[in-house]
C-alpha cells in the first residue's frame, strides 16, 4: 500500500449528557465554529455512545441528543458547511472501536485519568465500556482520517493515546501512515474553564451543585446570581498576570471574560486592575448574558421542530458514512477480515 498524504479534516464529538456548560462553549462548541468559519473540512459529532458508559434513561437521552443538536446550530455550526450528526447511526464507530480495543494496551487505558476521575472508588463496578471509552474515542477520530480535533485540555491525554493507537496499527500491519497521527486544537484563553465554587476543579456537567457552573440555556438572572456567588478573594485585581495566576479563581473569572471578548486576560487586567471583584462581577455577568441570551433563545426555536433536527442529523449521517465506509473497508482487507461492509 502506498503511503497516504492526508489531508486536513477536522473532527470533534461532544457528549449528550444534559446541559452544555460554558466550559463546553468556551473550551469545545465556539471553536468548532471558529474552524468551520475558515472554510476547513469539519465534522461535529453527538457521541451518544459514549455517553451510554454510564447509565442514561433512554427518554431523556433521546431529547439529550435533540438538544444538543439544537444547540450545535443556535452556536453557529452549520449542517451545509460541516457535517453534523449522531455516533450511533454511523456504524463505522463500533466497527473500528472493537479493532481498536485489540490493538489498544491494558496499560495505556489504566493510565487514563478520565476513567479514574469517572469511576471514582468503585473501579470493580464501572462498565466494560467506560473503560475502552478511550479507543471508541480513537474510532471516531480515526474512522474519518481526521488530522485535527478541537478539545478542551482534558482531552489531551485522550488524543495522545489516539496517536499511539494509530501509531501501532500503522506499524503493526505495515501501512505507514495509513491513519493520521492527529493533533489537538486546544483553544489558548480558555483551555480549561474552572468549577465557579472550586477553582481546583473543572467545570462539568457532572457536579452536583448547579451553582458551580453557568449553562448555556440560563435565564439573565441565574446567571447573575451565579456570577455573584461565583467564589473569589478579598483582593482587589491585580496588574500583573503573575500575581492573578496564583489565585484560580480570580484567574477563572477574568479568563472567561477575555474568552468571551475575545482579547486578552492582559488586557482585562490593564481595564480592571485596583477595582474589587464586586465591580467587575456585574460588567461579566453582562457580557455572559448578551453572549448566551440569543443562543439560548435559538436553542428553544429549533426544539419546537424537533423533525427538522433529526433532519439534519439524518443527512450528516449520510455524509459521514461516504467518509467512513471505504476507510473501514480498507482497515478490514489490511487486517485480513472479510471485505463485507455493513450498512
Ligand atoms: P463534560 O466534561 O462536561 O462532561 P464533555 O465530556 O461532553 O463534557 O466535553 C465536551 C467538550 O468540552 C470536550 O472537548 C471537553 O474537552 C470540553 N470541556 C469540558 N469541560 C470543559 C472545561 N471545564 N473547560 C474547557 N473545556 C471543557
Ligand atoms: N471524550 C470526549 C469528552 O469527554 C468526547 C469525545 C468522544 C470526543 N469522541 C470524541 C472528542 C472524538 C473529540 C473527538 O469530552
Amino acid at each position: 500500500m502506498k503511503i497516504k498524504q492526508h489531508k486536513k479534516r477536522i473532527f470533534s464529538g461532544v457528549q449528550p449528557t444534559g446541559n452544555i456548560h460554558l466550559g463546553n462553549y468556551l473550551g469545545a462548541v465556539k471553536n468548532f465554529v471558529k474552524l468551520q468559519r475558515l472554510g476547513n473540512e469539519t465534522l461535529f459529532c453527538i457521541v451518544d455512545l459514549h455517553a451510554i458508559t454510564v447509565w442514561q434513561d433512554p427518554k431523556v437521552l433521546q431529547s439529550s441528543i435533540r438538544e444538543l443538536a439544537a444547540t450545535f446550530i443556535a452556536c453557529g455550526l452549520d449542517s451545509k458547511k460541516s457535517v453534523l450528526f449522531s455516533q450511533s447511526q454511523v456504524s463505522s464507530h463500533v466497527e473500528l472501536a472493537w479493532i481498536f480495543n485489540c490493538v489498544a494496551r491494558m496499560g495505556w487505558l489504566n493510565r487514563m485519568t478520565q476513567f479514574k476521575d469517572k469511576a471514582g472508588k468503585n473501579k470493580e463496578n464501572a462498565s466494560v465500556g467506560l473503560f475502552a471509552y478511550p479507543a471508541l474515542m480513537a474510532a471516531d477520530i480515526l474512522a474519518y482520517h481526521a488530522t485535527h480535533v478541537p478539545v478542551g485540555e482534558d482531552q489531551k491525554q485522550h488524543l495522545e493515546l489516539t496517536r499511539d493507537i494509530a501509531t501501532k496499527f500503522n506499524n503493526d500491519f505495515q501501512v505507514p501512515n495509513f491513519f493520521p497521527n492527529p493533533e489537538p486544537i486546544i483553544e489558548q484563553i480558555a483551555p480549561r474553564i474552572m468549577n465557579l465554587r472550586d477553582g481546583s476543579k473543572k467545570m462539568s456537567k457532572s457536579d452536583t451543585s448547579d451553582m458551580s457552573r453557568i449553562n448555556i440555556q440560563d435565564n439573565k438572572d441565574l446567571i447573575a446570581l451565579k456570577v455573584r456567588k461565583a467564589k473569589t478573594d478579598q483582593e482587589p485585581i491585580p496588574e500583573d498576570i503573575v500575581d492573578l495566576e496564583k489565585r484560580p479563581e480570580a484567574n477563572n473569572l477574568i479568563n472567561i471574560y477575555a474568552s468571551l471578548i475575545d482579547c486578552t486576560p492582559k488586557d482585562v487586567l490593564t481595564e480592571y486592575c485596583g477595582q474589587p471583584f464586586s465591580n467587575f462581577k456585574p460588567k461579566l455577568a453582562e457580557v455572559l448574558v448578551s453572549e448566551l441570551g440569543p443562543i439560548s433563545k435559538k436553542i428553544n426555536q429549533l426544539l419546537e421542530h424537533p423533525d427538522e433536527i433529526d433532519k439534519v442529523l439524518n443527512e450528516g449521517a449520510i455524509k459521514a458514512k461516504k467518509i467512513s465506509e471505504p476507510i473501514i473497508k480498507d482497515t478490514y482487507k489490511i487486517l485480513g477480515l472479510s471485505n463485507n461492509i455493513s450498512n
